[in-house]
């Protein structure tokens, strides 16, 4: 028994107690705790900052709180457009309550503009816009290194059915088109983001994970100034204020 949590279920009137009970699972980012709700888990944000597989590590200092509450009021922005979210409430800067998922193991890249390992793979400059978004899977396996694979891999590997493939890759360019929009009321460029999906236990598909600076690459839109994890990433410097500087302007242009 850590916390108590506090906080107002929005289908409820009344105010509920949520209780950390036995830490479940953590990752390189988040912890997740079960809770006396069977169907709920709470999700606590770190300041802890990986890279390339784990190799590079370190702290981006109040990261765990701009995650949280980025992904929370992008989540309900998303659910509010059509895009079922594991979002429920946040119950303090850095913990969240969530629907209970298993979560799909595929991590799932969509890109507007080249950059990152597109950029590599391909031998091509940052910063091309593409005619139209690409989306692309990797297997969510980190001693294997998250191998890329396609639909047919999925499906060879029993990752997901047919139809969940379809509803995730649906919601994903959903949620591209939804979220391209938002950032370019904030002179922010989607350049490219990573998802995850999970599966309630009646086997429904929603958005899980989180949306953040650590999951999108996201640039000014007048000076390409890098916004995101890259500025981790490469050693550039800012990253503090990067992550402050994309906050302030969510704040600033969602109610
Ligand atoms: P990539 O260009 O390195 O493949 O990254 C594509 C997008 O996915 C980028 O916005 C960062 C995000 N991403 C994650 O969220 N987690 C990861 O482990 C990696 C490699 C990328
Ligand atoms: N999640 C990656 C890691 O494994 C970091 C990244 O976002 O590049 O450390």
């Amino acid at each position: 028994m850590e916390t108590l949590c506090f906080g107002q279920i929005q289908n409820k009137e009344e105010m509920i107690l949520m209780e950390k009970l036995e830490q479940l699972y953590e990752g390189k980012a988040k912890k997740v705790f079960a809770t006396d709700d069977p169907a709920l888990y709470i999700v606590e944000y770190k300041d802890d900052a990986t890279a390339f597989n784990g190799l590079k590590k370190g702290t981006i200092q109040g990261k765990g709180i701009i995650n949280n509450q980025m992904s929370n009021r992008l989540m309900a922005y998303l659910e509010k457009q059509g895009v079922p979210t594991h979002y429920v409430e946040e119950l303090s800067q850095r913990e969240t309550l969530v629907k209970k998922v298993s979560i799909v193991p595929l991590e799932v890249i969509i890109r507007n503009i080249s950059a990152g390992s597109f950029a590599k793979r391909y031998g091509v400059e940052e910063g091309i816009v593409f005619d139209q978004p690409t989306i692309e899977f990797s297997y969510k396996n980190d001693e294997l290194g998250d191998p890329l694979l396609n639909r047919y891999h999925a499906l060879a590997l029993k990752l997901g059915t047919p139809e969940e493939l379809d509803t995730i890759e649906k919601y994903a360019f959903k949620v591209n088109e939804v979220l391209k929009g938002f950032w370019k009321t904030c002179g922010v460029t989607l350049v490219d983001f990573k998802l995850e999906f999970g599966r309630l236990a009646d086997g429904t598909i929603v958005l899980a994970d989180e949306i953040s600076p650590d999951t999108c690459r996201l640039w000014d839109s007048e000076t390409h100034e890098k916004l995101d994890k890259d500025r981790f990433r490469r050693d550039m410097g800012g990253v503090e204020e990067a992550y402050a500087e994309i906050m302030k302007r969510l704040e600033e242009h969602l109610n």
